[in-house]
């Protein structure tokens, strides 16, 4: 089943009822990577002087650090905006962490218009990600941002 608005409410309690950022950031994959069907990595890359840094995710071992200036994950941190990739393989100078990644959603988290992290999330499939499904995702990190800036 895909994600609905309700599952909303449900990551709203889970945030809830967390104090600490990695916490959110944990539960938040381990929560999405349930829910989402024909997904292989979800997770955060956390801006460090615009290096990003792999923090919490589920799936492979992944890339350690990825510059603001490469791959889908910097184009989203520099440009501070969604990118939807449904086709990796023609995306220049995507990373593929797992070669088994087709398509794949990156989502920025903003606080006070300052980039906190990315959410990256990688599918098999080619096309996999809907721009519904998107605006769910986009939701959800809203979610996560009012939740961290409580901390
Ligand atoms: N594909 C990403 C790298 C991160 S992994 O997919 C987990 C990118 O091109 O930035």
């Amino acid at each position: 089943m895909a994600i609905q608005a309700n599952d909303l409410k449900t990551l709203k309690g889970l945030l809830e009822s967390t104090t600490y950022d990695i916490t959110m950031l944990a539960n938040f994959s381990a929560f999405f990577y349930e829910k989402l069907e024909k997904i292989n990595w979800i997770g955060f890359y956390i801006n460090k002087n615009e290096i990003l840094k792999l923090g919490p995710f589920q799936g492979k071992v992944a890339c350690i650090e990825i510059p603001f200036s490469k791959g889908v994950c910097g184009l989203c941190a520099s440009k501070k905006q969604t990118i939807l990739v449904p086709n990796v393989h023609k995306f220049e100078g995507h990373i593929a962490c797992d070669v088994a990644s087709n398509s794949e959603l990156c989502i920025p988290v903003l606080l006070n218009d300052t980039l906190y992290a990315v959410l990256d999330i990688d599918s098999p499939v080619f096309n996999r990600f809907t721009k519904e499904e998107q605006a769910i995702l986009e939701d959800a990190v809203l979610l996560l941002t009012q939740e961290l800036k409580k901390l």
